[in-house]
């Protein structure tokens, strides 16, 4: 595969996905509750992808080479489950932390963003991690311009977690994104400054760092989707698409209630 740069009708297209793809996650939060199944969400969700907006979810029986078709509309990651956690018949409860990790597509082209909740009182450190984490993803967000590097977007991120003892996943990354779900480039969340693919305008890709608050090891489960972190540990993720402009980005998954940037990220 390579990489492509999207022409202004695409960059269209991507706007909109992008866009309902954030709806999505506004209209899910106020049932986000303790007591509810992630099957609900899921259902919740997938009938307001369908229904309301006119998309496909893109997850619902994706099947990557290796994998089998992807069961769920919705990934819901509780815990210490890293990404891809499939919606089950387990009830939310006081003090979990959940991912929501929402796809669409409208029109030939793919939407991709998701975000913590945090079920009733949670702990310190839960608190802590998904805190850090968003912070990450903005500190990722704030490095991409064009002439910049991929490296200086992971690198932003592995310092980030790593200065306050959390560490990175490796083995899953952001990606490209457009008339296909995952695209060249990867996008990784470590790295060196003045590494990796050149930036240039026009590009789309994700940034989804998922940062485990003990060791970065994972491993899967008999599912054969759902990551949980190999110690246990909790694990939390956050995720934006973002356009690459000619004078920096632009992302194109924020909704109404999508978190702003923190003020102290310059
Ligand atoms: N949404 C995930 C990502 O950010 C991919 C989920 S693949 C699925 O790349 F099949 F599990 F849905
Ligand atoms: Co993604
Ligand atoms: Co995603």
């Amino acid at each position: 595969m390579s990489i492509t740069l999207k022409t202004p009708e695409e960059i269209e297209k991507m706007r909109i996905a992008g866009q309902l793809a954030g709806e999505v996650l506004d209209y899910i939060t106020p049932f986000v509750k303790t007591g509810i199944s992630t099957e609900e969400l899921d259902r919740l969700c997938h009938d307001y992808m369908v229904d309301i907006q006119g998309c496909i979810p893109a997850p619902l029986n994706y099947a990557p080479p290796g994998y089998k078709p992807y069961p769920k509309s919705i990934c819901t990651s509780i815990n210490h489950q890293v990404c891809h956690g499939v919606p089950g018949d387990k009830l939310l409860k006081n003090g979990d932390i959940v991912n929501l990790d929402i796809t669409v597509i409208k029109n030939g082209y793919h939407g991709d963003t998701s975000r913590m909740f945090q079920l009733g009182e949670t702990s310190i450190q839960a608190k802590r991690l998904c805190e850090l984490t968003f912070e990450c993803l903005w500190l990722g967000i704030m490095q991409v311009r064009p002439g910049g590097h991929l490296g200086d977007i992971g690198n932003a991120i592995q310092k980030h977690a790593e200065s306050s003892g959390c560490s990175v996943v490796r083995e899953f990354c952001g990606h490209g994104i457009g008339a296909k779900f995952h695209e060249d480039p990867q996008v990784v969340h470590y790295g060196q400054r003045g590494t990796g693919v050149e930036i240039k305008t026009g590009m789309i890709f994700t940034i989804e760092p998922m940062i485990n608050a003990g060791k970065a090891g994972i491993r899967e489960l008999a599912d054969g989707w759902t990551i949980v972190t190999k110690d246990h540990s909790l694990s939390a993720q956050w995720e934006h698409t973002i356009l690459v402009t000619e004078t920096g980005f632009e992302v194109l998954t924020m909704s109404a209630a999508s978190r702003l940037k923190p003020d102290w990220i310059k």
